[in-house]
C-alpha cells in the first residue's frame, strides 16, 4: 500500500540568504545589467577551474554556440558529438548549417567512446563536443590525443559538470573551450546562464564579442565613466550576455558550490550502499581518478529481473510520489535528427540499449535525510513488487 505524501521534486536550486544579499547589492546598486558582479563572477570562477578567461553568457547553449563560432565552424562542416546528450549539444551545430557526426557512447560512463572517435573524422571535422554525463569526466586523455593528432580543437560540454575534476585537473582547464550551465536545475544555477573558459586569448576575446552583437572590445563599459560612446560592429553577434543580477546569484552560488557537490556525493553514497545489495538495479559509474560532479544520479535497470519496463518504473516512482527524470533520450531517437540525417537506433546500439533501461533520482542539496530515504524506500519497494 502506498500512502499519500507529498511530491519530492526532482531538482530544486540550493537559493538563500546569500543570493538575495548579492542580487539586492546588484539592484541597489542601479547596474542590473552586464556590469561589476559580472566581471567578478567571470574572475572567481576562472580562478576555481584554473582557466585564463571566462566568458559568462546567458546559457550554456549559448556558450557552446559561440565555442564553435570562435575555432570557426562554418556551414557543411562536421562536428564530431554524442547521441547521449540533450538538444543543446547538437542544435548549435545546426545553427551553422554543419551537420553533427554522432559517436556511440561507452556502455559504463554514458560519455563519448574515444575508441571510436577516429574512425568517425573525416577532412570536415572541425571540432570535437564531448559531453560529461551527469557530472563524470569523458576519458579526455583518449579525446584530447585523437583531436591532437589531427589539429582538432576540443569543445567540452560541461553542463553537468561544475565542480569536477579529471586527473587532478578541474573540468574547465582541460580542453581548448569548455561550456558551463547555471540553468535552474544545474549544480549552481543563476536561474538562466552559463560561462565559456578558454586559455586562449583570441577565442576568448572572439566569444566576448560575439556575446554582445560583435560590437568591439568591451561594449559594456560605454556606460560607465571610464566608457566612450564610439564602438564599432565587427561582426553580426548575438545578445547572449549576462546580466549583473544572474551574476550576483553566481557570486552567492560559487561560494557554496563545493559544500553542495558534497552533500551530493554523500547521497550518491547513501543510494549506492541502499541499491548496490540488489540485483535488479545497476549503480552509476565513477572513478577514484575523477572528481564527480554528481548532477545526476543515473540509476540502470536490469529488466531482465523485472516484470516491469522502464516506463512503468517510472509510473510507480510517481505513484510513491518521488520526482525522478531520464536523461536522455538519445538525438537518434528524436524525428529531427532522424529524418534529416536517416539515423535508426541500431547505429548506437550502446545508446539504445542504456537509454531504454535508465532512470535519474533526485540528487540535490535541499534533500533532508528523510527525502534520501523516501527515494530508497520507493525503489526498494518497487523492486520487491516487481521482481522476477
Ligand atoms: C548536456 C547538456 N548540454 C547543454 C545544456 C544546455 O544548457 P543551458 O540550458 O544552460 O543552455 C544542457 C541543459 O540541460 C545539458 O544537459
Amino acid at each position: 500500500m502506498v500512502t499519500e505524501q507529498k511530491y519530492l521534486a526532482f531538482a530544486l536550486p540550493d537559493v538563500g540568504q546569500e543570493e538575495m544579499q548579492e542580487i539586492s547589492e546588484a539592484l541597489a546598486s542601479g547596474w542590473v545589467t552586464t556590469g561589476p558582479k559580472v566581471k567578478k563572477f567571470e574572475v572567481e570562477f576562472a580562478a576555481m577551474v584554473g582557466a585564463k578567461h571566462a566568458v559568462a553568457v546567458n546559457s550554456c547553449t549559448a556558450a557552446m554556440h559561440l565555442a564553435l563560432e570562435a575555432v570557426g565552424v562554418t556551414r557543411g562542416d562536421e562536428v564530431i558529438t554524442t547521441p547521449y546528450t540533450f538538444a543543446a549539444t547538437a542544435e548549435v551545430i545546426r545553427y551553422f548549417d554543419a551537420h553533427p557526426v554522432f559517436v556511440d557512447i561507452d556502455p559504463l560512463s554514458f560519455n563519448i567512446d574515444p575508441a571510436r572517435i577516429a574512425a568517425a573524422i573525416t577532412p570536415k571535422t572541425k571540432a570535437i563536443i564531448p559531453v560529461h554525463i551527469a557530472g563524470l569526466p569523458a576519458e579526455m586523455d583518449a579525446i584530447r590525443e585523437v583531436a591532437a593528432s589531427r589539429s582538432i580543437p576540443v569543445i567540452e560540454d560541461a553542463a553537468h559538470t561544475f565542480p569536477a575534476s579529471y586527473k587532478g585537473r578541474p573540468v574547465g582547464s582541460i580542453s581548448e573551450i569548455t561550456a558551463f550551465s547555471f540553468y535552474a536545475t544545474k549544480t549552481i544555477t543563476t536561474g538562466e546562464g552559463g560561462m565559456i573558459t578558454t586559455n586562449n586569448d583570441a577565442w576568448a576575446e572572439r566569444c566576448r564579442v560575439m556575446s554582445l552583437h560583435g560590437i568591439s572590445k568591451d561594449a559594456w563599459k560605454r556606460y560607465t565613466a571610464e566608457g566612450n560612446w564610439y564602438y564599432e560592429i565587427i561582426a553580426p553577434g548575438y545578445k547572449y550576455n549576462m546580466t549583473d543580477v544572474a551574476g550576483a546569484m553566481g557570486l552567492a552560488q560559487l561560494r557554496k558550490a563545493e559544500r553542495m557537490r558534497e552533500q551530493r556525493k554523500a547521497i550518491a553514497e547513501k543510494f549506492n550502499a541502499a541499491f548496490g545489495t540488489l540485483p535488479e538495479l545497476q549503480l552509476p559509474h565513477d572513478r577514484a581518478d575523477c572528481m564527480h560532479a554528481w548532477h545526476l544520479y543515473m540509476l540502470r535497470l536490469h529488466l531482465d529481473r523485472l516484470t516491469i519496463d522502464r516506463a512503468q518504473f517510472m509510473n510507480e516512482l510517481r505513484t510513491h510520489g518521488i520526482g525522478a527524470s531520464v536523461h536522455f533520450i538519445p538525438l537518434h531517437c528524436h524525428p529531427y535528427y532522424r529524418e534529416q540525417q536517416g539515423l535508426v537506433s541500431e547505429d548506437f546500439p550502446v545508446a539504445h540499449r542504456e537509454y531504454l533501461r535508465e532512470i535519474s533520482l533526485p540528487i540535490y542539496s535541499r534533500m533532508s535525510d528523510e527525502d534520501v530515504q523516501r527515494v530508497i524506500d520507493a525503489v526498494t519497494d518497487i523492486i520487491s513488487q516487481h521482481r522476477r
